[in-house]
């Protein structure tokens, strides 16, 4: 094969994928990669750094011995492929949602698929991805693939029925945690900073508090205990959050996430 890898789709994920590859050249050489999208203007940044590009799906199918799918799943139903048109070996979706069985269906492939579910700070290498092996594959397409996936973020292998979970936590978290710096930032300046001074304090504890329980031997629980001393400032805040039950809202949003992830993979 002419390619280790080709792309199709360079969108939002597809090309953040792509760069924090092509930025980490240990991994792969600009003339290994084809980069597919229907969309020419997506592509000439790739061509004039010497990686090969086209709009036609075929030139990845044919000539990439890995084929990434980031395209959305609509798009992707509506490719309509030659019979057996596929000679790449190894099949990465990261389309939301679309289950294994019916991309090997959609496009009559029968090799090895392998699902995976990027998030947000993937596009800055700090991401998290779930991934799941259809089947068995050999050892050094196996690292190569984790390479890829390592080089976006912190990889978690998962059994493909745990998607809907996964989408319910790393997948849409990052919006949960905007949301919840928002809404400190906010209270912060109602208490008297200004919002320059309260995103930069809610910003910088959220990080400081993030890095320090990662590197903790305390629970979180441990943790919560040793700021909230008896009769002190912050217990005010945490007595208030549990008796409005905001774990219970929290277990509720994300439960919601997940079910319709559940149901959106079903359609
Ligand atoms: N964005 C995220 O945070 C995220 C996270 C996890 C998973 N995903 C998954 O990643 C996939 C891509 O999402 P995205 O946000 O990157 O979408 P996107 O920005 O729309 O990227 C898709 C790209 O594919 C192009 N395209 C459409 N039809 C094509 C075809 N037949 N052949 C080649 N290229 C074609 C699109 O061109 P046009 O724009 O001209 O249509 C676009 O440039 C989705 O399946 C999504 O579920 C995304």
């Amino acid at each position: 094969m002419k390619y280790k890898l080709g792309f199709i789709g360079a969108g939002n994920m597809g090309s953040a994928i792509i760069n924090n590859i092509l930025q980490h050249k240990s991994c792969i050489n600009n003339d290994d990669i084809i980069i597919c999208d229907i969309n020419s203007e997506k592509l000439s940044y790739y061509s004039s750094i010497g990686v090969d590009t086209t709009t036609n799906i075929y030139d990845v199918f044919n000539k990439a011995r890995i084929t990434f799918l980031a395209i959305k799943p609509q798009t992707f139903f509506q490719l309509k492929l030659n019979k057996n048109s596929i000679l790449s070996q190894y099949i990465i979706s990261i389309m939301a949602g679309v289950s294994v069985s019916k991309i090997k269906k959609t496009i009559s492939f029968d090799g090895p698929v392998i699902r995976a579910m990027p998030n947000l700070p993937c596009l800055e290498g700090n991401g998290t991805i779930g991934i799941y092996y259809s089947q068995k594959i050999e050892s050094n397409e196996f690292n190569f693939i984790n390479n890829i996936f390592n080089i976006c973020g912190e990889v978690v292998e998962i059994q493909e029925k745990q998607f809907d979970a996964l989408t319910s936590i790393s997948g849409s978290g990052p919006a949960y945690v905007f949301y919840f710096l928002k809404s400190l930032i906010d209270a912060g300046v109602k208490v008297g900073l200004s919002p320059e001074i309260s995103k930069k304090l809610v910003f910088n504890t959220v990080l400081g508090s993030t890095l320090f329980a990662i590197n903790s031997k305390d629970s979180l629980d441990t943790l919560i205990e040793k700021v909230s001393s008896k009769g002190g400032t912050t217990v005010e805040a945490i007595n208030l959050f549990n008796t409005a039950k905001l774990n219970e809202i929290i277990d509720k949003g994300v439960s919601a996430c997940a079910a319709k992830s559940k149901l959106l993979s079903e359609d």
